[in-house]
């Protein structure tokens, strides 16, 4: 029952507890099947095959899983791939081309500015519409053309958590089922992907276990008034989430960057009162990383780096090192989700805020 909180001080805290299990059912009949077109509806394996581009809409922390789509999905199937804010996109005046995929991505399925931009899209093209939402009857789920559910169950805390991991492997679901429509990539690649969505909600279990350290991060945490969050590649959309997760919920200002991009401004920032959240994952970018943290610790930047194994580059001079249990390639931006979210959590209790209503916020924004 979701409203039983059982022995959970906050949903919040129960339902990034959940996440290996809403996991687990989200990917249950991908597990089954591959990850097939036919998921998606009937129809999807000739829209796959011919869209000439795929246009994500989507709002908070739905946004962000779209933007880490995009990594996938251009990688997998060089399909020009955009990511647009529902409620900028509702009033920007851009044609679509016919049979563009217009990827939805809502968990509630009723935020109006999403909705809007759904329509409008019709209005610009010929383009058929997917929506990946978490609730069943929606609105959103009424008005597609195609539909992949989340299985994330009931989300009671305003602050997204298991709904935006479920999206997130909804998402990389689909840039597989592209690939395959598409034919962009080979059996053995293909393979590799959807096999290491077996191994996925083991990780995300493991990640628990990082609660508690987390919680000591969070007592240090709760006593500054702005914090940074670095990654690059599929972990910089990750270090938005992370960054909206301690404003909405800890009421720290906070904002997400990607590495690359610290020196173009917010460098002038760094002191010894910011502390720094990086995600890193032992990939080709991670030279790259190592390079940006340098400039941080040169300005005294207090680094708590979350790295996955084989990022020990990046440990020298960092002020606090979580080492996740083992690397999740390209599933890392999920995994490294939950140190953000429990990272967010603690620091909200230890400051005694409204967790899962926080001020200002609702579950659901169905108004403009
Ligand atoms: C609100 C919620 C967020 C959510 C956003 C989009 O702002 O507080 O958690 O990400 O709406 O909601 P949706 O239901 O469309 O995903």
């Amino acid at each position: 029952d979701a409203a039983d909180l059982g022995h959970f001080r906050h949903y919040m805290q129960k339902e990034i507890f959940e996440q290996p299990t809403a996991i687990a059912n989200t990917l249950q009949r991908v597990l089954e099947l591959g990850c097939k077109p036919a998921l998606f509806g009937p129809e999807a394996d000739t829209l796959f095959a011919n869209a000439p581009a795929v246009r994500i809409v989507a709002c908070g922390s739905s946004y962000h899983a779209g933007l880490v789509a995009r990594y996938w999905i251009e990688e997998w199937t060089g399909l020009p791939v955009s990511v647009d804010i529902a409620s900028e996109y509702r009033y920007r005046k851009g044609r679509e081309q016919d049979g563009t995929l217009i990827v939805a991505i809502s968990q509630s399925g009723e935020t109006a500015d999403l909705l809007a931009a759904m329509r409008s899209a019709r209005e610009r093209g010929d383009v058929k519409v997917l929506a990946l939402c978490n609730v069943p009857h929606s609105t959103l789920t009424r008005e597609s053309d195609l539909l992949f559910l989340t299985q994330a169950g009931q989300e009671i805390g305003v602050a997204s958590t298991k709904a935006f991991t479920t999206q997130l492997v909804a998402l990389y679901v689909l840039a597989a089922a592209l690939a395959q429509s598409r034919q962009t990539l080979s059996a053995s690649a293909l393979d590799e992907i959807v096999g290491a969505l077996h191994r996925l909600p083991v990780l995300v279990e493991e990640m628990l276990a990082l609660d508690g350290e987390l919680d000591k991060w969070a007592h240090e945490l709760s006593h500054y008034n702005h914090a940074l969050f670095l990654g690059r590649h599929t972990l910089f959309p990750i270090a938005l989430e992370g960054a909206l997760k301690l404003k909405e919920i800890a009421y720290i200002h906070a904002e997400g960057y990607a590495a690359g991009e610290l020196k173009h401004g917010p460098l002038a920032l760094v002191d010894e009162n910011m502390p720094i959240i990086v995600c890193a994952a032992a990939d080709e970018l991670l030279e790259k990383l190592v390079s940006n943290l340098r400039e941080v610790e040169a300005r005294s930047g207090k680094v708590f780096l979350l790295a996955e194994p084989g990022c020990e580059a990046a440990h020298d001079g960092a002020h606090r090192v979580l080492t996740m249990p083992v690397a999740s390639g390209p599933l890392a931006p999920v995994v490294l989700t939950l140190p953000l979210q429990m990272l967010a959590y603690h620091t909200a209790c230890r400051k005694g805020t409204d967790v899962d209503k926080p001020r200002n916020l609702a579950k659901s924004v169905t108004v403009e």
